[in-house]
């Protein structure tokens, strides 16, 4: 079929479009255009070769997506050998590097280095002939690798096809594939969804995508490139004369080249590059493992010549490692404040990411089985910059025989009452609440709090001292204590004795939803205290409600019933609230109701995790006091809630200049002190 000249005029330009953005989007990290403007122009072109499959050409950005699978991997053999590099730790084996080069240099007396991160990737040659991408290639052993020509054609950031300037001749580009950790992150999650094991860190997983037989498996994983060197260079007068002239010139081709390269002069040029890019290093948005400094001039290069497989013109200097293995010893469960049980496995000591870690969380049961970590288990540990350690996931063949998978616990590790997992929820919890010491001290406070039993002066500090010395366990005890004991603790005056225990004994007059509230029922919000206490308004009849009934409150759905009917049927709860009911505890209908309106007027908004509450919790609480909760920052907005790992909302409240708090300032904010929302 005879392609129009108008047809082929217009995928020739479609073609260099799309050349365009991909080097403004990979390269230069500077997209001009949505990502639909992109797709957009990417589908013409694919119509246009399917309409004509004369026009397909090998360097065709569509043939990123989609070659058929190859059979296996041919072997390359590199015309100049791929080399690696003499690693230092110390600063002394800099300096010893530096003063070798200086030797070898006679009459240099301050040698320039060019130093570049050192990515933590896959190496790889690419192979241009006229500037036109004809091959890819792995390390190999140095002297032989694989071809990935298949495979490097998916990655967006290599050019097909390289830049005006190019002569006639061959150049061989080397650099390193590797993976983004936010690519990387999303790849496993993937991964997890598709039932796949998780890939241990970005390298793994760019050298995984890398050595797929199936190309259209490498298009889908995020993998980048950053050239940092050239091989054969043919075809051209002369080679540029320093490393950093290189790179200049990769970058004129349309290479992406690390914007982190710098010239460095000396030991201690070298070693003020090492600190500052390892203070960036927790920040870069893929992982580096040490830092490279090359000799900059290339003439000097050559005298210097290698030394078995390495130059003696360049070294790497490494980062302490951030993964290390060692012995899961045992699993634990640890009790919060919310009677949360949270596994964590005990490690023999190991040293990694700069410090030594002895136990690392695993979240949640869910997590623990999904990694199926077991005892005597030998584990990778990861520690990355101030991130908290984690256990990515265990060497299977090194499990000892008989290793039995890790259980959930029946009963609490600290108080022994039953361990209740509601379906469908990643978290499980002691039901113990208001006897278990784990959660004794949130709980009494809780009970204690402004919009609870409102029991004036007793603060935290109080509240530990109590339950430290044996005198209170449980929220029952509270209106046993006597001026006596209190006055035996120690900065307890008489007088703020017998008012707290006038706040006590006052305390006992109460609402029904008030009461309902305190006693701090997972998931029972005061919203739904005063719903539970509309809905029964007996006692005895909401403690023997199943499931099925709770579920008919408005506002209680499948989780919050069996939440409270678990906390009814506990023995150690009924207890306490026979005991409360001795002492007196009474509501009724006019008894003090929850204040509310405090907020009134305010809007808040809310970003980032808060460890103490949920952000339908917090959300919750600021509504009941009148306030207003809302998604985006504006100047209308009065208080922004940054929690852990705060969005964008967060800088945006700098910008206009809106107070922020922090959740305790939350907390105090909505609660007064000494009140704790639990729910
Ligand atoms: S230069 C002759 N520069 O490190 C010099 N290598 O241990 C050869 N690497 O296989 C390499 N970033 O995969 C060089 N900026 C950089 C690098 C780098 C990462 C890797 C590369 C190489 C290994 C050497």
């Amino acid at each position: 079929m005879k392609i129009p000249k108008s047809v082929s005029e217009r995928a020739a330009h479609l073609r260099r479009a799309i050349a365009y953005h991909n080097r403004k989007y990979y390269v230069d990290d500077n997209p001009e255009v949505p990502d639909a403007e992109y797709d957009r122009l990417m589908r013409e072109l694919e119509d246009l070769e399917a309409h004509y499959p004369e026009l397909v050409s090998p360097d065709s950005p569509t043939q990123r997506i989609g070659a058929a699978p190859a059979s296996g991997f041919t072997t390359v053999t590199h015309e100049q050998p791929m080399l690696s590099l003499g690693n230092a730790f110390e600063e002394q084996e800099v300096a010893d590097f530096d003063r070798r080069v200086r030797e070898r240099l006679t009459d240099v007396e301050c040698i320039t280095y060019c130093a570049e991160p050192k990515l933590d990737g896959v190496a790889v040659s690419l192979l241009y002939e006229s500037g036109r991408l004809v091959r890819g290639a792995t390390r190999g052993d140095g002297r032989r690798g694989e071809d990935i020509t298949h495979n490097v054609r998916t990655i967006r950031s290599i050019p097909l096809q390289l830049e005006a300037g190019f002569g006639a001749g061959r150049v061989e580009v080397r650099g390193e594939v590797y993976m983004t950790l936010a690519g990387f992150a999303q790849l496993n999650e993937r991964m997890t969804e598709a039932g796949q094991k998780n890939f241990v860190n970005p390298r793994n997983a760019a050298a995984g995508s890398l050595r797929q037989l199936d190309p259209r498996i490498t298009a889908e994983r995020p993998l980048r490139f950053f050239a940092y060197g050239l091989g054969i260079y043919e075809g051209h007068d002369v080679l540029p004369a320093t490393q950093w002239d290189i790179l200049e010139q990769l970058k004129a081709w349309g290479l992406p080249v690390s914007p982190l390269v710098r010239r460095c002069d000396g030991v201690e040029g070298c070693l003020d590059y090492y600190q500052k890019m390892g203070e960036q290093r927790p920040r870069l948005p893929y992982e580096i493992d040490g830092v490279v400094y090359k000799v900059d001039r290339v003439d000097w290069q050559n005298i210097l010549g290698y030394v078995a497989r390495a130059p003696r013109w360049a070294v790497a200097h490494k980062f302490p490692a951030q993964e290390a293995l060692t012995k899961v010893l045992a699993i634990e469960f640890q009790v919060g404040r919310t009677g949360a049980l949270t596994p964590v496995a005990r490690l023999e000591p190991v040293f990694v990411g700069g410090a030594t870690v002895s136990n690392v969380t695993l979240h949640n049961i869910d997590e623990l089985h999904r990694k199926d970590v077991r005892v005597g288990d030998t584990a990778y540990i990861r520690r990355a910059g101030d991130v908290i350690p984690e256990l990515v996931r265990v060497v299977e063949h090194e499990r000892p025989p008989g290793a039995q998978p890790a259980k959930l616990p029946d009963a609490c590790p600290v108080c022994g009452s039953a361990v209740v997992r509601p379906e469908g929820e990643a978290v499980a919890r002691c039901s113990g609440q208001l006897s278990c010491p784990a959660q004794r001290m949130a709980a009494i406070l809780h009970f204690a709090g402004r919009r609870a039993m409102d029991i004036d002066g007793l603060g935290d500090k109080l509240v530990a001292q109590l339950i430290e010395e044996g005198v209170i366990k449980t929220v029952a005890d509270l209106y046993g204590l006597t001026l006596e004991q209190l006055i035996s603790l120690p900065r307890m005056g008489e007088k703020s004795a017998s008012n707290l225990l006038a706040a006590i004994a006052g305390s006992r007059q109460t609402t029904f939803a008030r009461f309902l509230y305190a006693l701090g029922i997972l998931g029972v919000g005061e919203v739904t205290a005063q719903q539970l206490a509309a809905h029964y308004p007996r006692l005895d009849e909401l403690m023997a409600a199943d499931t099925e009934a709770l579920e008919q409150v408005p506002g209680v759905g499948p989780v919050i019933a069996t939440q409270i009917a678990a906390f009814f049927r506990e023995p150690h709860n009924r207890e306490v609230i026979a005991q409360l009911l001795d002492y007196g505890i009474r509501w009724s209908e006019t008894g003090r109701e929850t204040g509310s309106g405090e907020l009134t007027g305010k809007t808040f908004v809310l970003t980032g995790t808060l460890e103490y509450l949920t952000r339908e919790a917090a959300k919750e609480a600021i509504q009941v006091r009148g306030g207003k909760v809302t998604g985006s920052v504006s100047a209308k907005t009065d208080f922004v809630v940054v929690g852990e790992n705060p969005g964008s909302k967060a800088d945006k409240a700098s910008r206009l200049g809106i107070p922020m708090l922090n959740e305790e300032q939350l907390l105090n904010l909505l609660q007064g002190e000494g009140d704790d929302h639990d729910t």
